[in-house]
């Protein structure tokens, strides 16, 4: 083990006290059964190899952190005009799950891709003749982010069917949205898909290097093969910037200071630059007590720690 890795383990329990002000999503019934004071980080550095600590071997499910890939991959697919055109690129200062500024824009376009309402717009223009078929061109997309094959990038399917039977509040955003015209098609399909991209299992190493992969914009750490145009990296990490943490978006930034996106699994991604002592890595954080905003509670604690103590002043 490394000075940096030792660092990373004093790092993770002076951290792993805050699980304990925390709360394991339960609103998705299959979420409910993590254990409350997990906590690992991995990262991944600039030439691909990782240093990490904690519970990383712990899988877990990506949830929203999908929304900063599907806004890549639609963006890739169809251009900034025509995503744009559906869903906008303000931060909201509301909960990820809000439906009041829906009601307040005209027309009813959600105002960024990392609140629900506008994810599931992003879901919808994703093209394939079945359910089936859309989450599979997400996989294939997700597969090419982290070098392996597509049989390989599995999804949940007890927490997706979870959601699925209760998601009556993403169904309702997804109804007005169709009625304003914004989204097309089958609200049942469109909250299949949603809800089994949300459910796709990962880890730290897997958050860690997708966000080593925007952090090298776009290239990937082992081969410099370009994943992602460096245009939509731009785009995506700016939009994590404003609206990655929802309402705590203007705490991280002031905080942590990088682009990041949160899931209610606990995950975190956050992508490193230049100004970082440990230079453009990647950070994978899985920590599943939540803080009132929806947010891993000793996760964002540990990130913040992390940024203190590795940018020279
Ligand atoms: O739609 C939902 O409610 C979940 N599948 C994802 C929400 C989420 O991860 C919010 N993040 N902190």
């Amino acid at each position: 083990m490394n000075v940096l890795e030792q660092q990373l383990n004093h790092l993770v329990d002076e951290c792993r006290p805050y699980t304990a002000q925390g709360k394991v999503a339960d609103y998705i019934p299959e979420l409910a059964h993590v254990k409350n004071d997990l906590l690992g980080v991995a990262i991944c550095l600039p030439d691909g190899t990782y240093i990490h600590a904690g519970d990383v071997h712990h899988k877990f499910t990506i949830q929203s952190v999908s929304k900063a890939l599907t806004l890549c991959y639609v963006l890739m697919e169809f251009g900034e005009d025509y995503v744009f055109s559906k869903v906008g690129m303000e931060p909201t200062g509301d909960a990820f799950n809000s439906i009041a500024k829906l009601e307040e824009t005209v027309p009813s376009k959600p105002l960024n891709p990392m609140i629900n309402a506008g994810a599931l717009a992003v879901t919808s223009m994703i093209l394939g003749e079945t359910a089936e078929l859309k989450i599979y061109q997400f996989r294939q997309f997700l597969a090419t982010l982290l070098n392996r094959s597509v049989e390989e990038v599995t999804y949940d399917e007890k927490v997706a069917r979870s959601e699925y039977e209760t998601t009556d509040l993403n169904r309702a955003l997804l109804y007005f949205m169709r009625h304003h015209g914004i989204v097309e098609g089958d609200v049942d399909e469109i909250i299949d898909v949603y809800t089994k991209q949300c459910a796709i299992e990962i880890d730290c190493f897997d958050l860690a290097r997708i966000g080593r992969v925007f952090a090298g914009n776009g290239e990937d750490p082992d081969t410099g093969e370009e994943l992602i145009p460096r245009r939509v990296v731009r785009i995506v990490k700016a939009i994590m910037t404003t609206c990655g943490m929802y309402d705590a978006s203007g705490e991280f930034a002031v905080r942590v200071g990088l682009p990041g996106k949160s899931g209610v699994s606990g995950a975190i991604l956050a992508v490193g630059n230049h100004e970082l002592d440990l230079n453009n890595v990647g950070f994978g954080i899985f920590g599943p007590a939540l803080d009132s905003k929806g947010n891993s509670i000793a996760g964002m604690k540990l990130l913040e720690l992390l940024i203190e103590r590795y940018t020279s002043r």
